[in-house]
Parts: structure tokens; sequence; C-alpha cells
């Protein structure tokens, strides 16, 4: 079902009369659109087909689906109905692999299923409100401890949209550009993101939604920005952290990273602790999402026998090495080449 929802800020998510009410970020700018969804397979489809993205959105958007899958499921008299959640915990592990928020997710679901005591629909449904609720609290946290690195930085470059769209609100990169910008004005730079383009239809919306300034660049345009002297830090979120500080994040933040060494500009990764794999010793195991041809491939050679195909990875490997400071609501790891970030996990 489809609508728009009666509040008047901009938010990826809104649970509201039982329902999850998803803004559909395929069609934005043009169109600011929510579906309502009352299944966990719907919500599935939506990860999967990017109506909702970013890492912390989709394991907000998992929690509530599996809140739904409970409603849906459970009754007193049905007694399967912790086999037919844990199906729809399975379908939604397998919506999109890179985000380490989605699986981080869905086990705090579980383990708040195993440990239910009275009213099952209640206590899942608060549980992924909660999740919610803590991610605006940490990107809050993560914006005023980023802004503090940033000092009297005058010029920012973020990629893709790492911002309130893609978190359960404020964001992370875009977080900490918030912040910063309400202590001291700078100059603010998004790389259109090719090929989904978040940066040219998500961040630059969002910062405009929020009355802040923007200037557009074409990805390939990155490094005659870096060279001209106009940019101190780039500031990027994050898809999943290996122990050792390598951070995945959408495709061409490992090109940034190289192009800001070169250029002697600083590279900031913004992330909640539920970025962090701490299980994962390095960003060689993280599963890299290869996502279709036809995503840019024009129409004509979309067809069997085509002499042209595309190679679609829609996320990279930084190395730790490129990264000067990682930025989590529990504090900031400086140089995380030297230590990685174990000592976040609590
Ligand atoms: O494919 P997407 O749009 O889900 O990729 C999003 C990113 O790569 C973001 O930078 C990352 O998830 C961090 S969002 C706070």
């Amino acid at each position: 079902m489809s609508s728009s929802p009666n509040k008047l800020n901009v938010h990826a998510l809104i649970w509201q009369d039982q329902q999850l009410a998803v803004l559909d970020q395929r069609q934005l700018p043009e169109q600011v659109h929510y579906d309502f969804f009352t299944t966990a397979a719907e919500v599935a489809e939506a990860i999967k087909t990017m109506r909702v993205r970013g890492a912390p959105a989709i394991g907000i958007a998992a929690a509530y689906a599996v809140a739904l899958s409970v409603q849906q499921h459970y009754s007193p008299q049905n007694t399967e109905w912790q086999k037919q959640v844990n199906a729809d915990i399975t379908l939604l592990a397998a919506s999109r692999p890179t985000a380490v928020n989605l699986f981080w997710a869905l086990s705090v679901m579980q383990e708040t299923l195993l440990l239910i005591e009275h009213s099952p629909v209640d206590e899942m449904i608060n549980k992924a409100l909660e999740i919610h609720q803590q991610d605006i609290a940490a990107n809050k946290k993560m914006g005023e401890l980023g802004a503090d690195i940033l000092a009297d930085a005058q010029g920012l470059l973020t990629h893709c949209n790492a911002g309130a769209l893609a978190t359960g609100g404020y964001g992370t990169a875009l977080g900490v550009i918030r912040s910063a910008q309400q202590r001291q004005v700078r100059e603010i730079f998004a790389g259109e993101t090719r090929p989904w383009l978040q940066g040219a239809r998500l961040t630059v919306w969002e910062l405009a939604e929020d009355n802040i300034p923007v200037t557009l660049i074409a990805d390939s345009a990155a490094a005659m920005l870096m060279k001209s002297g106009k940019i101190d830090w780039i500031i990027v979120g994050a898809d999943r952290i290996a122990a050792n500080g390598d951070v995945a994040n959408k495709i061409g933040t490992y090109s940034l990273a190289v192009l800001a060494r070169h250029h002697g500009v600083k590279m900031m990764v913004v992330a909640p602790v539920s970025t962090i794999d701490f299980a994962m010793e390095n960003g060689c195991q993280i599963e890299i999402e290869q996502r279709a041809a036809s995503e840019f491939l024009p129409d004509c050679y979309v067809q069997a026998g085509s002499l042209v195909d595309a190679w679609n990875p829609v996320f990279d490997v930084t190395p730790a090495e490129l990264i000067s400071v990682i930025v989590t609501e529990r504090g900031v790891v400086f140089n995380p080449f030297e230590k990685g970030v174990r000592e976040l996990k609590k």
C-alpha cells in the first residue's frame, strides 16, 4: 500500500500504526513517496531493490521486519510461530551481503525472541524502536566527536549517501558534516557516486533540505578538486569495518583514499559500533556485493549473446593504512593501521 505519512520531516523509516513506512529512495529527488509494509517478506524485497539502503538503515528496517513477522505469525494457538519467524529472518539475511548492520540487527532481534516474557508482539516492536533510537543517538554523538576533529577544516568531500536517509536519522558522515556546519561554515562537496548516484540523487537533496549548500562533482573530478587544495578531509560512512581497521564502503571510496594520500588530504570514516565486524580479521574476507550489469549497461547490450558486459561491484575495501581516523559513538581511533579497532569492543 502507498501514500504519504503524516509527518513533515523526511525520514527513511517510520513505524506507524503497526506498519513500517519506507521512503522509496529510488524515486528521490523527484518524488517523496512512502510504501507501507506489514510483512517481513515485503521489507526484504525493499532492501534487495534499494528502496531502503545504507548500512544502519538496512539493519533498522530488518529489525522492524522481524517485529512485523512476529505480529503476523504469533498467536497463542500457533505452535509454529517461532519457526515461521526464523524463516523470515533467513529471508532477510539473504537480502544484501555486505552491510554487517543487517546481520547485527537480526541477531539482536533473534536474542530478544529467545528472552520474551509476556507479550511477543509488543516486546519485539519495542526492541526495534530501541535499535532505531539508539542509532540516532549514536549518530549525534559521532557528529560531535567528528566535528571536534575537523577544527578549522574548510573543504569537505563526501561520497555516496551516509546521511539521515542511510541511518535511523541525522547520519554518520553527513551527521559529522551537519555538526561541523553548526559550528562554522565550510564548503561541502559531494561525489555523484556512480552507478546508482546516491550522491547526486540523495546526498545533495538531503543537505539542501537542511539548508546546507553543497557542490556536486562527477566522481572523476575528485583528483582535480584535491589538487586544487580546496579539500581538507574526505568523510565517508562504512558498510563493514574489519578488526584491523580495513573499511568496506561504497565503490569509489578506495579510489578517493588513494587520491587523498597522494594529495595530503585526510580521510575520516564515521560508523556506529554495529558496523564493526570484530570477528573479521581483515577486509580481504568481506563479501563484496555484485549487482546486475543492467544497473548501468545500456539496454541494447543487456541481451543474450551481447559482446558487451559490465562488472558491477558496489562496494570496495579501503585498507586501514589509508585511513586517518575512524569515528564511532564509543570513541575515535586515529591511525587505525597501527592497532585496528579492537579497543572499541566492550
Ligand atoms: O548501496 P548502498 O547505497 O546501500 O551503500 C551505502 C553506503 O555505501 C554507505 O556509505 C554506507 O552504508 C554507510 S551509510 C551510513
